[in-house]
């Protein structure tokens, strides 16, 4: 497995390739984004990973010093996990110079759930995404980048920058991976103490019982807000801060009508503190 760290030797790299599979990524790797390689490998000639953790994206209030910085260990994941090559640019080589130029993706996908709690997170995502993106596919026709579904509105962010943009990237999803009690695979799982991470598996599990009680409902969109309550309510006594627990459409993330409550059609999201560890996880229902 190659490693580079600057934009000139990427392109270098793969100018002889004409579909490369890519993998963006902040470091810290885990089984989901290993799963999302092992799931790239097929789908082009050459499989990338990049690792920049974008301070972009992060609020002055947020974890950018402190994300867990794990170079070395990450490179051996990925080249166990098939990974043919690493785009690693320090934050000199990605942005030289401040981005004056940013991706402000619209305010109806953007503005709301994770963009409502983390204002400007959509904007510092896309504009690091797009930037990759030249990086990458800048020295090729085109090609295929991979994003994990635990991160549901950030993959719908994407396909929507991408079409509206008609880069020639196919975008790919992968399905959430999930530790054997059912938490979704996070970075930010290594936050948590031992009593959270016991505690932890509770944001899917009240997740799962909204979906079941969604499907159940014989008027969604009247009982919808109640319900939304009552999960937040349940997390909430448990010692929880949760920011959202919800039943949207899949297609635009906005609240559903009676025409949307059909299998197939909707997803439940949810964001919750539990102590200083901030989590999110979906469920496709
Ligand atoms: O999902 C992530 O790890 C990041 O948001 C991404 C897509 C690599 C952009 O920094």
């Amino acid at each position: 497995m190659k490693i580079v760290h600057t934009i000139a030797e990427l392109r270098q790299h793969l100018h002889d390739f004409r579909k490369p599979a890519f993998v963006p990524s902040m470091g810290n790797l885990h089984d989901g984004h290993l799963a999302l390689v092992r799931q790239a490998r097929p789908l082009g000639d050459i499989t990338l990973a990049s690792i920049f953790v974008n301070r972009l994206q992060f609020a002055p209030h947020e974890d950018f010093d402190t994300y867990p910085r794990t170079f070395e260990a990450d490179c051996a994941k990925l080249a166990d996990a098939g990974c043919d090559l690493v785009f690693a640019p320090n934050e000199k080589e990605m942005y030289p110079e401040p981005q004056g130029y940013k991706v402000h993706p619209p305010a109806e996908l953007a503005d709301l759930l994770e963009g409502h709690f983390r204002p400007g997170f959509f904007i510092g995502v896309s504009t690091v995404v797009m930037k990759l993106f030249s990086c990458v596919f800048g020295a090729t026709p085109g090609g295929v980048a991979l994003f994990g579904k635990k991160d549901y509105q950030q993959l719908m962010v994407i396909r929507h920058m991408v079409r509206q943009f008609v880069l020639p990237i196919d975008i790919v999803a992968g399905e959430t991976q999930r530790a054997p009690d059912g938490l979704a695979l996070s970075s930010r799982n290594g936050y948590l103490s031992a009593t959270e991470r016991q505690e932890a598996v509770q944001l899917s599990i009240t997740l799962k019982a909204l979906a079941g009680e969604a499907l159940a409902s014989s008027n969604l969109p009247a009982d919808r807000e109640a319900l939304e309550e009552r999960a937040q309510l349940t997390l909430a006594r448990r010692g929880w801060r949760p920011d959202y627990l919800t039943v949207r459409r899949r297609s635009d993330l906005q609240p559903p009508d009676a025409a949307d409550v059909a299998p197939g059609k909707l997803v439940v999201l949810g964001a919750a503190k539990i102590g200083g560890t901030r989590l999110i996880d979906n469920l496709e229902i």
